[in-house]
């Protein structure tokens, strides 16, 4: 659906629940990561792309000193006062709201009562940043009721605290700046240390970026993201350097020793992960198809085995698209996002995509049980005011 249809939508669906118009309809998008899985929270690199999935919030002041939010995806409702402190509830999903006011600096210091609507063409859990898309939303309609415009880094953070604080989710600073500094036409070299971007241009329309999901939903709150930033930071206290972005693979031979087998392969995956994702930001730049495909092949097998965050059902996609192999159009294909489910990505020849779909289609069901979704996106801009 686009983005205009989705604005009519809300806006029609405001004014049935509020009686009124909204006085803004704010989008902001989703995300694909190309390459650069588990690398942003060691201040490492990551090079996602924003995608033509969005959450899109229709809002308007009340004089209640109340919020009162509508899902249009769960037809949910949450309400709570913002006369106190904001304090987490239900439904979880509120949170990533709750926690966005929670953080924000309001005029006059205090947050006004709001209505809204959301609503979202992205799937829930499913590795394409939902939360971060629904944090950003949510900063932006306070951006635009408070009449003030952050700097992005500042937006991005106090999503990322948001997140951290209201959903529990220790998370990397990826999604929340994707979603904010996406720009059309490009994938973004995230340095996570410096926190600056590069953009790597993705004019080439002979090739697509496919997004398939294996409807498996993953949770990161559950516990095993936070399990896997914890054995990162231990193992940047072995190797005595600040995060695992200052390791090498000799420096971290050199100590394996010093740490137990798992810690060590995590390690292994974030620092080849690192050096694949700047490899494959250049192989990007100059359309080198072949380095790309390989470099995501091997990101994928890092995360399945060193990482271990990948899942049956991501390892069965992969295993399909890469099996349609080079003569049918396939240059890579590897598990995106936090894992555990969610999202494949693949790049593939823009003639092959209606070949890989049917592939994926007759035969993922019958290895898993279960059925994929199936979409191609160009990489799309960052949040903004639609109205
Ligand atoms: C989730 C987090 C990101 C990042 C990815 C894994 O999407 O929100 O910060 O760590 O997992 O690359």
């Amino acid at each position: 659906m686009s983005l205009n249809l989705m604005a009519d939508r809300a806006a029609k669906l405001f004014s049935r629940c509020f009686g009124h118009a909204p006085q803004w309809i704010v989008a902001a998008p989703g995300r694909v990561n190309l390459i650069g899985e588990h690398t942003d929270y060691n201040d490492g690199f990551a090079l996602p792309m924003a995608i033509e999935r969005y959450t899109l919030i229709a809002g308007g002041p009340n004089a209640r000193r109340e919020v009162t939010l509508h899902s249009v995806t769960t037809g949910e409702t949450a309400n709570f006062s913002v006369r106190a402190g904001i304090e987490r509830g239900q439904p979880a999903w509120s949170n990533y709201v709750r926690g966005v006011i929670a953080c924000f600096p309001h005029k006059g210091g205090k947050p006004t009562g709001f209505d809204a609507v959301i609503d979202s063409t992205l799937p829930y859990g499913g590795g394409l940043a939902s939360s971060a898309a629904l944090e950003v939303a949510a900063a932006t309609l306070l951006e635009a009721m408070n009449q003030r415009t952050f700097d992005p880094l500042e937006k991005a953070l106090l999503c990322q605290r948001a997140e951290h604080e209201f959903a529990g989710v220790p998370c990397g600073i990826m999604d929340q700046f994707t979603s904010i500094l996406a720009r059309e036409n490009q994938a973004l070299l995230l340095d996570c240390r410096s926190r600056t971007t590069t953009p790597v241009p993705m004019t080439d329309l002979s090739v697509s970026v496919v997004i398939i999901n294996t409807n498996v939903r993953h949770s990161l709150a559950e516990g095993e993201y936070a399990k896997r930033r914890s054995q990162c930071e231990t193992a940047a206290r072995a190797l005595k350097v600040p995060a695992l972005r200052d390791a090498t693979l000799a420096t971290l031979e050199a100590a394996r020793g010093e740490m137990d087998s798992i810690t060590f392969r995590r390690a292994r995956h974030v620092i080849s992960e690192n050096e694949r994702t700047l490899q494959a930001a250049q192989a990007l730049q100059a359309s080198d198809w072949p380095v790309v495909g390989q470099l995501m092949r091997d990101s994928h097998t890092s995360l399945r085995d060193d990482y271990e965050v990948s899942c049956p059902e991501l390892d069965a996609v992969v295993d399909i698209v890469q099996s349609i192999g080079k003569n049918g159009g396939v240059i890579g294909c590897r598990m995106t996002g936090g894992g555990f489910g969610g999202c494949a990505v693949c790049l593939v020849k823009a003639d092959a995509v209606a070949g890989l779909i049917r592939a994926v289609d007759g035969t993922y069901e019958k290895r898993t049980g279960r059925q994929a979704a199936i979409f191609s996106s160009r990489p799309a801009a960052g949040a903004r005011i639609l109205k």
